[in-house]
């Protein structure tokens, strides 16, 4: 049992980073494509319809990478969603959601953190590159403490296990891994005021570089926690990660620089009092 147990488990690690092995296409046609030998997926949206893929696995905690290029040149109404859920109606998810714009004009990185089926804990960020140009590497660190968001290896947020005052965390329900590239035109960009050009379809979106050093559970049952993988980048670092002093003034950098949106300043929409994760949370 326990050999069978190690064979799948090499085979799943052996297998990190091609798309073939680790996702399906899940909707939109030959809109989403895997090619390269698996190596590279790209999702395109028309006026038809858009596209999107899953993850075959699902996982429990760990490091979560993946680099995307989003679409480029007047992409005004289109939204590429990469995030981690659970199903059913008190889901956990985690977001990451790139808003398109017009060409030249700022994408805006807008994340969120459901739990037990209630989210309402938005973040939204300008990046401090043009996302559309070359790949850029889109990660979650999530343990038991926390979950953090990076961008280029940059924390841009934190969400903070505070179970102990009553704040649900999301650690007990396994997630997939989601994206899509949709046309959101009613509300994505500039509050819904600049809609999506159709003349400019179709709108592409490229994945590559996935990789997951993680707890999860293959079809087929449970799998014991991996710590490592075929690129030297996993060694289970992610269990206890937090912000060292120099994330500390990185996430700083970004929340001050780079912020568009954040809940936990919005006291007009919170007049009953802030949720309490933003006044125990150093880094909202
Ligand atoms: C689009 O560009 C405008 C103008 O710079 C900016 O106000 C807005 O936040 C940008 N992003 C989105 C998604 O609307």
């Amino acid at each position: 049992m326990l050999f069978v147990f190690v064979l799948l488990g090499i085979a799943a690690v052996a297998s990190a980073g091609n798309f073939y092995n680790d996702f399906d296409i899940t909707w939109g046609d030959r809109r989403a494509q895997i090619l390269n030998g698996g190596q590279l997926l790209t999702l395109s949206l028309d006026q038809q319809s858009g596209s999107g893929f899953v993850s075959k696995n699902e996982y429990l905690l760990g490091r979560i990478d993946m680099q995307i290029k989003l679409v480029g040149g007047n992409s005004a109404g289109t939204v590429t969603a990469y995030y981690l859920s659970s199903q059913g109606p008190t889901h956990d998810e985690i977001d990451f959601e790139f808003l398109g714009n017009l060409s030249g004009n700022p994408y805006i990185l807008h994340t969120n953190v459901f739990t037990q089926g209630k989210g309402n804990r938005e973040q939204q960020f300008y990046l401090w590159f043009d996302p559309t140009t070359a790949f850029h590497t889109y990660s979650l660190v999530w343990n038991a403490q926390r979950i953090i968001f990076l961008v280029d290896n940059i924390p841009i947020r934190v969400y903070n296990n505070l179970e102990s005052i009553g704040v649900p965390f999301p650690n007990k329900q396994p997630m997939k891994i989601y994206s899509s590239l949709w046309n959101a035109d009613d509300w994505a960009t500039m509050g819904g005021r600049v809609k999506t050009d159709w003349t400019k379809a179709p709108f592409t979106a490229s994945f590559r570089n996935f990789n997951a050093d993680t707890c999860f559970r293959s079809p087929s049952g449970p799998l014991p926690c991996s710590s490592g993988n075929n690129k030297g980048l996993a060694n289970g670092a992610w269990q206890d990660q937090s912000l060292d002093a120099a994330g500390r003034n990185r996430i700083r950098w970004v929340q001050k620089k780079f912020m568009v949106y954040n809940y936990c300043t919005d006291i007009k929409r919170f007049p009953q009092g802030l949720p309490p994760e933003c006044k125990r949370s150093r880094f909202l």
